[in-house]
């Protein structure tokens, strides 16, 4: 069987991977011919624990190619996966055009047949527009079109990928039975992966429980394939992603909400979490207070949701809501740290600007936002993160004054404030009391909850969110 994956990004490239593993011809298709040819040289375009390993091992089989051309990748295809980005336009829409243009191309060297399988996050209505132009502009053509929203996070793609709490297939349940039968086989030999491939790549084997680690528990439950599995309308598939992305910022929001009360009224965020977390009808995922959460994909999807309603004209203040909180706790922690230095002006350092730990994306990041923040009330601001310098380099290009370094003592050394902004767990290990003497005042901001307080407490003066 000939899989193609069209868009290698994140969603995109993982899978093709793990496709290939999986013994299929498998060819990412991209416009971006950087990208094709560093993932023909046996290499991923962007950090994710365990990618590289598996886009080499493709490689090397012979299983994994990748091209910019459509008619190479779509020739005698039974497959293909749209994973193409869908980013927010200037009014908070979503551009599809991606998703449109993709599918068109495709079409026009498909072989009757073809299943199209949209992967990427997309607004409610878009498989439906997408079937009414493979059937205008090649009316000949046999196809079927499911919708199989992915759920992995960054950071932990690969293991989020194979380690699938779900799998959502939706279509047209009665013309499209026997595409839906053949998706499901893919996904579950993938889902037949997951022992063998978790133990055999180094970096996951080790990684993987402290990079799961602050942001929510999702592991695989020993749940049979064949229960994961939910069949169900084109267009409840659309939603089920989008909406499920919208009700975990929103628990974020509404822990960031209480945090603030929890500052107000001297009660510990983290406590009050644990206990409300504590009932399985709520849970404990996704109520972790901070600087609030970034990504290319929960404020993208957020404010795609809040579209979708308007033009339904349904109503959707709770989810305004949960945007203006999120904007806001940025400005909380900016706060914090005039708080702390009495509304000094000097070098304040800050250390994590990725937008979550284990990845080197900055999209959206609260992290950036904050040190935009802070160098323009004019503190001189210097910066350090693991693996996002070349990513927070572009961010921050009309900042020439805030400075990266490579070295975390820097981010330390002279400082009136240090920021913990992202929670890589390697600041974990930092070793505070040497780095609390080479400040000029030793106040730190925790904005993601993330360190041992008490451990912070002995070397700084030291501000949490909603923990004091
Ligand atoms: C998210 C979803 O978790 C995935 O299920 C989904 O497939 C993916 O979006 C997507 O649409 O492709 P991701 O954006 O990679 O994954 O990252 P998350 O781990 O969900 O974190 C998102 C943001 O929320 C981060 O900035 C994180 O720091 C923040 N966060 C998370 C909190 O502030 N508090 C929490 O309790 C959890």
């Amino acid at each position: 069987m000939k899989i193609v994956i069209i868009g290698s990004g994140y969603v995109g490239l993982s899978l093709a991977t793990l496709l290939a593993r999986s013994g299929y011809q498998t060819v990412c298709l991209d416009v971006d011919k950087r990208k094709v040819d560093i993932i023909n040289s046996g290499k991923s375009h962007f950090f994710e624990i365990g990618l590289d390993y598996l886009v080499s091992q493709g490689i090397n089989t012979g299983n994994l190619t990748a091209t910019t051309d459509y008619q190479t990748a779509m020739k005698d295809a039974n497959i293909a996966f749209l994973c193409v980005g869908t980013p927010t336009t200037e009014t908070g829409a979503l551009n599809l055009s991606f998703i449109y243009d993709s599918v068109n191309q495709a079409s026009k060297y498909a072989k009757d047949g073809i299943i199209y399988v949209q992967r990427s996050t997309v607004p409610v209505g878009t498989g439906a527009k997408a079937i009414n132009l493979i059937k205008e502009n090649h009316p000949k053509l046999r196809f079927h079109y499911l919708s199989s929203p992915e759920f992995l996070r960054e950071g932990s793609a690969v293991i989020d990928s194979i380690f699938q709490d779900r799998v959502v297939l939706g279509g047209d349940i009665e013309n499209d039975e026997n595409a839906i039968v053949k998706v499901l086989a893919i996904f579950e030999k993938i889902d037949s992966l997951k022992h063998e491939v978790i133990h055999e790549i180094p970096d996951i084997a080790k990684f993987a429980d402290a990079y799961l680690g602050n942001s929510g528990a999702k592991t695989s439950n020993g749940t049979p394939f064949k229960d994961k599995c939910q069949v169900t309308k084109l267009e409840s598939a659309e939603l089920i992603k989008i909406v499920s992305n919208a009700f975990l910022s929103l628990k974020i929001s509404y822990a960031n909400m209480i945090s603030n009360l929890c500052d107000k009224v001297g009660a510990d965020i983290n406590e009050v979490m644990k206990g409300v977390g504590a009932d399985n009808r709520i849970g404990r995922a996704f109520l972790y207070a901070g600087l609030g959460f970034g990504g290319g994909c929960f404020p993208k999807d957020v404010k795609g949701l809040i579209n979708s309603l308007a033009e339904y004209d349904v109503d959707s203040d709770i989810l305004n809501a949960v945007m203006e909180i999120n904007n806001n706790q940025v400005n909380i922690a900016v706060e914090k740290v005039k708080k702390l230095t009495k509304g000094s002006i000097g070098k304040i350092g800050v250390l994590g600007t990725a937008f979550k730990q284990g990845t080197s994306d900055t999209r959206e990041s609260q992290s950036i936002k904050l040190i935009k923040k802070l160098a323009d009330l004019g503190y001189s601001v210097s910066i350090f993160d693991p693996q996002a310098k070349e990513e927070t380099e572009v961010d921050l290009e009309k900042y020439p004054s805030v400075v990266f370094e490579e070295n975390i003592e820097e981010i330390f050394k002279d400082s009136i404030a240090v920021v913990i902004a992202t929670d890589w767990p390697e600041f974990k290990l930092l070793d505070f009391e040497h780095l609390s003497k080479l400040m000029k005042e030793n106040n730190i901001v925790d904005a993601r909850n993330f360190i041992d307080k008490t451990i912070l407490k002995k070397y700084f003066n030291y501000s949490g969110m909603g923990v004091s």
